[in-house]
């Protein structure tokens, strides 16, 4: 297998305050792989220093044997390391699948960018029905799923989801799940991050539990943790 993804002694934080304590991930090509935790813990700080929006303070980022830590975000993206934008950064006023096409600007993305708005369009038929409304005008699952289209209009080589279903209704983050395990199966290699550690277990070839900026604990299809152990690691023995 390749290594896509190598991150080893990952450090980094805000001003004067460290999240992240030598965080060691890896990604293969062709893995998915999840992260979750509880709130607070440094997910989101991990993917942030991945993506380049934030700086590293100690660590390596390989990514696909360059070191990419403290790159912009563009060069990164241009690379084909993409994480889906929240949905609340699009530009309003831009039709839907404008947009989609527009997220196609980086170099690696214009060719075969046709076919590419045709499958994101069959993986979120919404938004091929949405195709001339405004973004402004979608819900929030559409937005999210608009944001997803966009990350995948880049041609990315490794995409990196952050809780893209939070705060939706029951019915869209079964849609979404459904597009992302599909993503998945195309053999798209991601980084995800879901509460739910159920679906993470479904969708991936292994997990990582982010615990106060460390990786606690590495979880693999054969030492799957079952649902009390899991509510264990959320909430400690006490939820019992
Ligand atoms: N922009 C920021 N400025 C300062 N501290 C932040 C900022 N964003 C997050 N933090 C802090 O970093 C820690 C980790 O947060 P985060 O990476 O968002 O965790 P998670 O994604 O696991 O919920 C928290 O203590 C949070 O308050
Ligand atoms: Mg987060």
């Amino acid at each position: 297998m390749t290594r896509l993804l190598d991150v080893t002694g990952l450090r980094a934080g805000y001003a004067t305050v460290p999240v992240l304590h030598g965080i060691d991930i890896h990604l293969d090509a062709g893995e998915a792989i999840g992260l979750f935790g509880p709130n607070g813990h440094g997910k989101t700080t991990l993917l942030h220093t991945i993506s380049g929006l934030l700086t590293p303070t100690e660590g390596t980022i390989r990514f696909d044997g360059q070191d990419i830590a403290g790159a912009k975000p563009s060069a990164i993206v241009a690379a084909g390391l993409v994480q889906a934008q929240q949905g609340n950064t699009l530009f309003g006023d831009m039709g839907v699948e404008e947009t989609l096409e527009l997220a196609a600007f980086c170099p690696r993305a214009r060719d075969g960018w046709r076919a590419r708005l045709d499958e994101v369009h069959s993986l979120f038929p919404r938004l091929a029905e949405r195709r001339r409304q405004r973004a402004r005008t979608l819900s929030g699952g559409e937005r999210q799923m608009l944001s997803i289209g966009c990350a995948l209009m880049c041609n990315p080589r490794l995409l990196i989801l952050d809780e893209p279903t939070l705060g939706l209704s029951p019915r869209l983050k079964g849609e979404l799940r459904e597009a992302i395990a599909a993503i998945a199966a195309k053999g798209v290699p991601l980084i995800v991050v879901e509460q739910d550690v159920e679906f993470l277990i479904a969708l991936s070839d292994r997990l990582y539990l982010v615990e106060q900026g460390e990786v606690a604990s590495e979880i693999n299809r054969d030492n799957a943790p079952d649902h009390k152990e899991i509510m264990d690691m959320y909430f400690g023995e006490q939820a019992h």
